[in-house]
């Protein structure tokens, strides 16, 4: 039983300049299964991306909230997103991450259904004296009241009252452009998915991405090999943008060095110059991009860009690449499931850049990802008091927010609902606001007005 009013949990008022969240949405039990109720399983969730089921009779399987999914290709080469749940008595069926099969024989009582969803056989069924209703009934897995595709990410939901995908992504779409279109063949997921738990909130990996501020605090082990480097000028098989660019120290000042947009719905992207280097494996592709996608958004596809859509999807671009399925377990409790994410076709090299890339700062073994861990771990534990609720963690770049967008987004024609610019010192931190916007949003009725 939640026993909350809206306002004790986030205090929103842009008039008086103050945004604030209350430990108690990252760490009451009551609050968790209200968003499990309300966000992830009242809406839209990113599931995965085409690629992974590529052939016909492909699958992978994810999560909608508590709920186990399956999105298959049939025989037809149509994709299809159920219930990764028996009719006969709820086990999951499809039992592993992904793979290929014509048939999914639950591990049950041997209940069969082929990759379109359909049952296919039930055991024993002759023997098995059922009533003449039993046939009436359909057998086949539960289809997703929603299912969508944009540019390949594939999104579900287990409730029919979501907007069409489009509406629901807006303006945010135009940012999985940038990722899609950097290859005509489009995106694909690099062998060598990692799967980590953390033990804290979900919404905990919801900020980091988005949290410029905490980067030469919590990856100074990164930032002094990054300096190393650069002094040694080594050879090293490991390149990095870093190195090229002021973004991460701390005296690059005043110049704009990027910043953030927020967009409705929850979905916001912060962002950064790196300029078109050699250092990215995009580097090959520069002036192909160009022409076909002119100057401006080919630089765009050069820019760091960390991009969540909320709630569960992150797409993570600078050194490397990064997507990131978020996937709350508990309210202290977060599973991560990573890969890097690569536009099909590159060449060999560009691929070498960017798996070593990845392997530095992204992997959990690599250089940022443990940093962060640690972090959210250190907050669940601090969440534990309610002796001053309120987290001041939302007020950095108050007074730098303006409605709409800026030169940077007209450029590539994106219309966000807020835009920030920011030096490398700026670490906004309104862009957060959007996320809180969303859930406040979604959470209304269910708490106190
Ligand atoms: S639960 Fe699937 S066959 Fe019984
Ligand atoms: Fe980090």
């Amino acid at each position: 039983m939640v026993r909350y009013e809206l306002g004790e949990l986030i205090d929103d008022r842009p008039a008086d300049g103050i945004f604030r969240v209350s430990r108690a949405i990252f760490d009451d039990p009551a609050i968790f299964d209200l968003e499990m109720e309300r966000i992830f399983e009242g809406g839209w969730v990113f599931l995965g991306i085409a690629d992974q089921a590529r052939a016909p009779h492909d699958f992978f399987t994810s999560w909608i909230g508590r709920v186990p999914i399956l999105v298959s290709r049939d025989g037809e080469g149509m994709l299809g997103g159920f219930v990764n749940s028996c009719p006969h008595k709820g086990s999951r069926v499809a039992q592993t991450m992904s793979g290929n099969a014509r048939v999914h024989v639950c591990p049950y009582h041997s209940w069969s259904f082929d990759s379109a969803g359909r049952n296919k056989a039930i055991k024993l069924k002759k023997a098995g004296c059922y009533a003449e209703a039993f046939d009436g009934q359909s057998h086949d897995l539960a289809r997703l009241p929603a299912f969508e595709e944009y540019r390949g990410f594939l999104f579900g939901s287990v409730s029919a009252d979501v907007p069409p995908l489009a509406e629901y992504l807006g303006e945010a779409a135009k940012l999985l452009d940038l990722v899609a279109d950097q290859s005509e063949e489009g995106v694909e997921l690099v062998p060598g998915g990692v799967t980590f738990t953390y033990d804290g909130n979900w919404k905990l990996q919801l900020e980091n991405c988005s949290d410029a501020y905490h980067f030469t605090s919590a990856h100074p082990s990164y930032i002094r090999l990054l300096d190393q480097r650069q002094k040694s000028n080594s050879q090293s098989a490991v390149k990095s943008v870093w190195e090229k660019t002021d973004y991460w120290k701390e005296d690059a000042e005043g110049d704009v060095q990027g910043g953030s947009f927020s967009f409705d719905h929850g979905h916001v992207l912060n962002w950064g110059r790196f300029g078109i280097t050699d250092a990215l494996p995009l580097y090959e592709s520069a002036e192909r991009l160009a022409e076909r996608h002119g100057e401006a958004k080919r630089d765009w596809m050069f820019n760091m860009r960390n991009l969540t859509i909320f709630p569960n999807l992150q797409i993570a671009e600078n050194a490397s690449s990064q997507l990131r399925v978020i996937r709350p377990i508990s309210a202290d409790r977060t599973e991560m499931r990573t890969w890097c994410i690569a536009p099909k076709g590159e060449s060999g090299d560009a691929r070498r850049l960017r798996i070593r890339q990845y392997e530095d700062f992204f992997n959990p073994s690599g250089m940022a990802t443990p940093d962060d861990t640690v972090s959210y771990e250190n907050c669940q534990r601090g969440f534990a008091s309610r002796v001053e609720p309120w987290l001041q963690g939302y007020s950095r770049g108050m007074s730098a927010s303006r409605t709409g967008g800026n030169a940077f987004s007209s450029v590539i024609g994106l219309a966000p609902a807020r835009s920030v610019l920011a030096d490398a010192q700026l670490g906004d931190e309104t862009l957060f606001h959007s996320y809180y916007r969303a859930w406040a949003q979604r959470m209304v009725g269910a708490l106190g007005a």
